[in-house]
């Protein structure tokens, strides 16, 4: 079967109601807390796609039993301190950066060199970020030359607690810190700039020594070690950033509506939201709920006319790190320019998004300037793609956001487009293209 994914016409309105799948981070956070847990554990919606079955295979291969039934999943966790680190373990994270990072924290103690590899987009992505702060705890970690993977981590069983400065924003950073400290003798202290909170979270639902001061910028976060988790049973809601395409889909298609049926909407994690209400998208929540400290809603969205240029406050940025590239789709139907500024991070996801948003926009016709860390972006209020030149999408790491992204474009302006490595959608969107077929119905 072809691996590319070919578009030749617009989406025809629709009327519907969708389901996407379970949230990737709250996936991933808890098979490995559930792995380190006494007890048994059970999801319900937990996403099964490669980066989530890369942490049940990695969780594996350090002695934890799991049973995939048809409707959930089960952990049999081995406690704290139940890990077999059996000698020249090779665990592979895939693709998976929230796997990769979050993981090391967990082998702080390993008492043998542990191999970490990845696929070759998860392989330059920069595990040095990760190496330092988990160093100052006394681990060992060997990176790559280009501070990449493969790398090897050796624990230590006197580790030490840490003060520890998280500039970037990463959540993967702060929550791999935080489960190194759960392992540490000691209270270790991060200041962490703001990032999705799904780990602390979990955290305080299970009662772990976790003290959380809110800032205007910053969290301080205080750890200490623990002995013990509760078994973790989690009804997993589905992902806001799986659901960010089909809300741009409909936001840019005609006379459409689309309602999103239990939505994680973490305010952590809904920049994406607010960005896009800026801009003038109709979007509500519906039937909101709290779940386990997360905030779960229906998500209701319409298409719109006179779309708004953005000055995107930074402040937004990594509520909606995710979304950008689907972000500058709706600047390039607005009438003005769009600034985006500080988004160097952008190019350390599984591509170079930043690059590659500039590259989607110029395909499409939209005058942008990018930098490093900027891009502005020209939009066209009227702007529809003929047939006259085919519009290719490849070589792009088959990094899934901008498969799914390229498909959002293909499917909202029109045009005749053939998108490459349609597979990439299994690292985090397995049903993606069935729901899209679901919608053409
Ligand atoms: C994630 C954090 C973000 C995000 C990624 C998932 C997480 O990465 O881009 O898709 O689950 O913690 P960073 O921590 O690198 O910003």
């Amino acid at each position: 079967m072809s691996n590319i994914f070919f578009v030749t016409s617009k989406i025809n309105n629709y009327n519907k109601k969708i389901a996407v799948s379970g949230d990737k981070s709250i996936s991933i956070r808890w098979v490995l807390f559930s792995s380190i847990s006494s007890g048994i554990s059970k999801a319900y919606n937990l996403l099964m796609s490669e980066d989530v079955i890369a942490a049940l295979n990695a969780i594996k291969k350090l002695g934890v039993k799991i049973k995939i039934k048809k409707n959930f999943c089960q952990i049999k966790g081995v406690g704290i301190d139940g890990y077999k680190y059996r000698k020249k373990l090779i665990i592979d994270a895939k693709n998976s950066g929230t796997l990769g990072r979050l993981i090391l924290g967990l082998l702080i103690n390993s008492p043998h060199r542990i191999k970490l590899i990845g696929d070759s987009s998860l392989s330059r992505r920069d595990f040095k970020r990760i190496a330092k702060p988990l160093t100052k705890f006394g681990a060992s970690i060997k990176l790559n030359k280009n501070n990449g993977l493969p790398l090897t981590i050796e624990g230590s069983n006197n580790l030490k607690p840490i003060k520890y400065y998280e500039k970037k924003g990463s959540a993967q950073c702060k929550s791999s810190v935080i489960l190194a400290a759960f392992r540490t003798n000691g209270k270790t202290v991060i200041k962490a700039k703001k990032s999705r909170n799904h780990t602390e979270l979990l955290c305080k639902y299970l009662k772990l020594p976790i003290k959380i001061k809110q800032q205007k910028n910053f969290d301080l976060i205080e750890i200490n070690k623990i002995k013990k988790i509760k078994p973790i049973n989690y009804k997993i809601p589905s992902d806001i950033s799986s659901s960010a395409f089909f809300i741009v889909l409909t936001a840019l298609s005609e006379n459409s509506k689309l309602l999103i049926k239990n939505v994680n909407i973490n305010p952590s994690r809904t920049g994406v939201i607010t960005i896009l209400k800026m801009m003038g998208v109709k979007i509500k929540f519906k039937n909101i709920k709290n779940y386990k400290g997360e905030h779960i809603a229906d998500i209701f969205v319409e298409s719109t006319k006179n779309l708004q240029p953005i000055n995107c406050p930074t402040g937004l940025n990594s509520g909606s790190i995710d979304e950008f590239l689907l972000i500058f789709l709706v600047a390039a139907k607005a009438k003005g320019v769009s600034k985006f500024k500080k988004l160097s991070e952008l190019n350390e996801k599984e591509s170079p998004r930043l690059f590659w948003g500039s590259k989607i926009l110029s395909l499409i016709g939209i005058k942008n300037k990018v930098t490093s860390d900027s891009i502005k972006i020209y939009g066209k209020p009227d702007l529809n793609l003929n047939f006259d030149k085919e519009i290719i999408i490849k070589n792009y790491l088959k990094d899934h956001r901008v498969f799914m992204t390229s498909v959002v474009a293909a499917l909202s302006f029109g045009g005749k487009w053939n998108i490459h490595d349609k597979d990439s959608i299994n690292t985090s969107f397995p049903s993606f293209l069935k729901i899209i077929e679901d919608l053409k119905k």
